[in-house]
């Protein structure tokens, strides 16, 4: 019904989110060197990235996307690292079109596959000549299916054992193109959860609803990127490779494109009126990605491009060395690739 009460209300709400949405565009940190364009490299606020190479995993759409974007306007050779060849191409296209950049093109991997995510970096070792910027980006927020065809946990292999697979299968072009930077677009979800080692290769029983399974597995997941964080920074220290991580904010993108319902319609509801735009959001992980005033900044936590204190559940070391440990057997790191202290 349509009473003056009701009415009352809903102008009530639409007035609370238009409130939250400008405090997101007035507060929202812009990385400042948009004004750093192709060519111009005496401009210090923000690499200009003429000459550089940089790959952002899951850069089809969301933060990816508007990421390789802002690359490619510096005049970077961008490499789209994609599961599908459609969606690849489709934001390549546009990219290129939008920038003039011809130097952005894509490569398929499937983060649900080891073999996929190795024959990606072999491809890109043998045929590429540096690599300065490395975007771990690429998410699944729910189950597309259990486990992976490599009897991994499916949200864990996608957004953790993957990326630790490809940043040690990279390391090597990383060192060689020094000083260059791993960037791991983490989450403030990472608050929600705590390390379950024991457990960690397990899909957790759904108890209330799907979703919430999902989002908790999700928060933990992006967990694990901090931790991963942490001990690689330790691990790369003095190679002139940083590492850090980030929050992007609350950003409407396709990243809980997978649920249904109720939860669907509601998440659909926050994320066009309250949150962040793709743009806006990306903000972070390329201030990360090309600013001069983290080039000397590794294992840190950042958000609105600011660093911020650790999450409590990442502050442990000896908790970061257990998951590394433990996702060097997942993602089947033979001796020779891995990362220790001593061959670096
Ligand atoms: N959006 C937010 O509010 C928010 C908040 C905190 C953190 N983040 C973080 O921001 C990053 C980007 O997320 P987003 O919001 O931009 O999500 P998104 O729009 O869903 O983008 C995710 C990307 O990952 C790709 N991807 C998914 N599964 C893959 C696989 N198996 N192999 C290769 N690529 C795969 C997707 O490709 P397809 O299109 O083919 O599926 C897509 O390009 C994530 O790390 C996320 O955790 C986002």
């Amino acid at each position: 019904m349509f009473t003056i009460a009701n009415i009352s209300y809903l102008g009530f709400l639409v007035c609370i989110a238009l409130c939250i949405k400008l405090y997101w565009k007035l507060s929202t940190r812009w990385n400042g060197s948009y004004s750093c364009l192709v060519g111009k490299t005496a401009i210090v606020t923000g690499a200009n990235s003429v000459g550089k190479t940089a790959i952002v995993t899951g850069a089809n759409s969301g933060l990816g996307y508007y990421t390789a974007l802002d690359f490619a306007k510096r005049g970077a050779r961008v490499i789209l690292a994609c599961r599908n060849k459609d969606r690849a191409e489709a934001a390549c296209l546009k990219i290129i079109k939008a920038t003039g950049n011809k130097n952005v093109s894509y490569k398929l991997v499937d983060f649900a596959s080891l073999q996929s995510v190795r024959t990606f970096a072999e491809d890109f070792n043998k045929s590429e000549d540096r690599l300065d910027i490395l975007v771990n980006n690429a998410v699944v927020g729910f189950f597309e299916k259990d486990y992976t065809g490599d009897g991994i946990q499916y949200m864990l292999h996608v957004n953790h054992i993957s990326p630790f697979l490809l940043t040690h299968l990279l390391i090597d072009k990383l060192k060689q193109s020094a000083p260059s930077r791993i960037v791991n677009v983490a989450s403030l979800a990472a608050i929600f959860s705590a390390p379950n080692f024991d457990n960690i290769n397990k899909v957790p029983k759904i108890t209330l609803f799907t979703e919430l399974r999902d989002a908790l597995v999700y928060a933990t997941t992006k967990l694990y990127n901090i931790l991963f964080t942490n001990e690689l920074a330790r691990r790369l220290n003095g190679t002139g490779v940083t590492v850090n991580a980030l929050h992007p904010g609350s950003v409407s993108t396709e990243l809980f494109r997978g649920f249904t319902g109720i939860v669907d319609y509601i998440t659909k509801i926050f994320a066009y009126t309250l949150f962040m735009t793709g743009e806006e959001g990306a903000q972070t992980q390329i201030y990360l990605s090309v600013s001069k005033d983290v080039e000397n900044i590794s294992g840190g936590l950042f958000t609105n491009c600011k660093q911020i204190g650790m999450y409590s559940a990442a502050k442990d070391p000896q908790v970061d060395k257990k998951l590394w440990e433990i996702s060097e057997e997942l993602a089947r790191i033979s001796p020779n690739e891995k990362l220790n202290f001593a061959n670096i």
